[in-house]
């Protein structure tokens, strides 16, 4: 196994994303500043989808603006369209992420269309990302479990996952939305994703509702996938996911892995530091 495995740190996205308390964007802009000075090569910083689904959101090309560019950082968003992903563009995104489910329940809360439909939606801008050379990761959420459709089919993931790639996406990243993932529902997933896709393509993005994060991380790097979604301090959920909140703790999937010899080249005491200002803005306190 090799012995490096990064940590897409997606706390100002995720995380933030369900906040109910408005959070400032200077307050994020400081959170993505601590984030990109912990040794983090790839930081999803917010979205450009519609601030009537995410009005946390909402402010996305002001937090892109501020932010200060630090070298070595891919700053990632979440376009669900070609609207999003032309502000995406404009902002100065440097790679951009697609997201569909596994489940049509949960396609239809989340992007207010089907499965097909929102393939028809991230066409053009794959289209248009290629054209602009900007890397365009995919995401399959409900990969075990869907809070509205129950268990999800393991083939149901490999053919979203297949078609994201053919399409155009260069990483799929493997979503348990809600953290009712478990080690053998993880494990089959995987089996049938592996049967398209080699891990090399893929990423674990796990909620740790379920406080089983860690033992499904565990499968997938057995498996051989090597890059995981991690949120500084915890942060996460999904607010048209029912139950869905924490993403797997950045300093707790780093210190477990290293406890198993595994490098994420995150800085302890620089995360330390991002995780007292996520803290502090979770709690509206001033940063
Ligand atoms: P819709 O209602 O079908 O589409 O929404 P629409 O084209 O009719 O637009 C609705 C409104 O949004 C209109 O404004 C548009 O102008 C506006 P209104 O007339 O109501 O004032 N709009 C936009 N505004 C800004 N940027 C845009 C944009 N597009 C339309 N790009 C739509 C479809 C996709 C827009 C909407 O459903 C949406 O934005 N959904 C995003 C939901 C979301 O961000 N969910 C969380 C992220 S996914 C997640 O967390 C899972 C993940 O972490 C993995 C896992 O855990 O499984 C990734
Ligand atoms: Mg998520």
């Amino acid at each position: 196994m090799s012995d490096h495995v990064t940590l897409f740190e997606v706390g100002p996205r995720d995380g933030l994303q369900n906040e109910r308390v408005m959070i400032r964007a200077d307050q994020k802009i400081a959170l993505i500043d601590a984030l990109s000075q912990c040794g983090v090569s790839r930081l999803e910083a917010t979205s450009f989808v519609s601030p009537r689904a995410i009005p946390q959101l909402a402010d996305a090309g002001d937090v892109m603006a501020g932010i200060t560019r630090a070298p070595g950082v891919r700053y990632a968003v979440l376009t669900p369209n070609l609207r999003g992903f032309e502000a995406a563009r404009a902002a100065g995104a440097d790679e951009v992420a697609v997201f569909a489910s596994a489940s049509e329940g949960f396609s239809q809360a989340n992007l207010n269309c089907s499965v097909a439909e929102s393939f028809a939606r991230f066409a053009p801008v794959l289209e248009a990302a290629e054209d602009a050379k900007i890397p365009v990761r995919g995401y399959v959420s409900c990969v075990t479990d869907c809070p509205f459709d129950g268990s999800t089919p393991p083939s149901a993931v490999a053919r979203i996952a297949t078609k994201l790639m053919t399409m155009g996406c260069f990483e799929i990243s493997l979503g348990d939305t809600i953290g009712k993932g478990r080690p053998d529902t993880v494990y089959s997933m995987l089996a049938a994703v592996m049967t398209e896709l080699p891990a090399s393509v893929l990423a674990g993005h796990f909620h740790d509702t379920g406080g089983k994060a860690i033992r499904n991380i565990a499968v997938c790097l057995d498996a051989g996938v090597r890059v995981f979604d991690t949120a500084v301090a915890g942060l996460g959920g999904c607010p048209y996911a029912p139950g869905a909140p924490g993403n797997a703790d950045t300093r707790v999937v780093m210190e477990w892995l290293e406890e198993h010899g595994v490098q994420t080249g995150l800085d302890a005491d620089a995360l330390g530091h991002a995780e007292a200002i996520a803290k502090a803005v979770r709690q509206g306190a001033a940063v």
